[in-house]
């Protein structure tokens, strides 16, 4: 099955806010990662984008540089699915269909598990909200709690480059690693570099429900970025550079925020 392949769309990706931009350029990350962990100013962070934007990839990463949580909701409701509980069965058909679960189970979800003392210092939030009725449901849950967003990263990649990124995309079932066939190779083919177990490929991760999960994408959770940017809270970035570029430039978002106006 074919994507949308939008020439437009990759050029209006290519005008907001990238690597190479002259603001990123002006800043010089601290070497010292411990030191920049310290002086990081957004700490409450969103991470919205397509499927196989990278969400997973960058919140894994910044949640091990800056030690607060990453709440992956994708991950949560596969759990449950490998319970092989009455839930899980019900969710798995949503999920194989790419469609999304009821957003009430996922706010209760979330709002639990970023009031547990491991995200105390902050949280990484991927996959969630998805849709403006659970921003808003969220977003009203968290303040009541005093743990608002403080900044929303939109990662920003267009549909030609998703089916690649997705179709090569492997998991490790233990530990949760996110590897590519092409773009971030295991060390040894199949395993992962972590603990040795052998990769696998997400149920999903194929070109009809790719196709669907983009649909629904556009259709429903696109508008969440208007959510955040009304708040003056988004962040627009092109993220169709590599994983550690993409990093690098938030990290650098987070720790001056005032250099990118926010
Ligand atoms: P979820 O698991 O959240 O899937 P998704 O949003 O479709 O996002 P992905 O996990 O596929 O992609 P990603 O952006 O994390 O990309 P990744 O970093 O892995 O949700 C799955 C399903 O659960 C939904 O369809 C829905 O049914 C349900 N669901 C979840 N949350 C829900 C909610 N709130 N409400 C309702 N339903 C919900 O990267 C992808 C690949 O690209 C990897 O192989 C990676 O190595 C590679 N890559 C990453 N960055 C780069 C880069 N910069 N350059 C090149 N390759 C890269």
């Amino acid at each position: 099955m074919s994507l949308t392949v939008s020439g437009s769309q990759a050029s209006t990706i290519d005008s907001v806010l990238a690597p190479d931009s002259p603001e990123a350029l002006s800043i010089s990350l601290p070497a010292d990662r411990n030191q920049l962990a310290e002086q990081i100013k957004l700490r409450r962070i969103v991470v919205l984008g397509p499927p196989g934007g990278g969400k997973g990839t960058l919140a894994d990463a910044l949640a091990a540089d800056l030690g607060i949580c990453h709440l992956s909701t994708g991950d949560v409701l596969r759990a449950e699915v490998k319970s092989g509980s009455a839930l899980g069965k019900s969710l798995k058909e949503i999920m194989d269909r790419g469609e999304l679960v009821p957003f009430q189970i996922v706010v209760d979800i979330v709002v639990n598990r970023l009031q547990q003392p491991d995200c105390a210092k902050g949280y990484l939030l991927d996959g969630s909200p998805r849709r403006v009725a659970e921003a808003e449901a969220l977003e009203k849950r968290l303040a009541e709690k005093h743990i608002s967003t403080e900044i929303a990263i939109d990662l920003q990649v267009p549909d030609s480059d998703i089916q690649a990124r997705l179709e090569g995309r492997r998991l490790c079932p233990k530990c949760g690693a996110i590897y590519h066939v092409s773009f971030k190779k295991p060390r040894v083919d199949g395993k992962c570099d972590l603990d040795g177990t052998a990769l696998i490929q997400r149920s999903d991760d194929n070109a009809s429900v790719i196709a669907e999960r983009l649909k629904v994408y556009h259709q429903e959770t696109a508008p969440v970025s208007g959510f955040y940017e009304s708040r003056g809270l988004r962040t627009a970035i092109n993220a169709r550079g590599s994983a550690s570029e993409v990093e690098a430039l938030v990290l650098k978002i987070l720790w001056r925020p005032d250099v990118f106006g926010f």
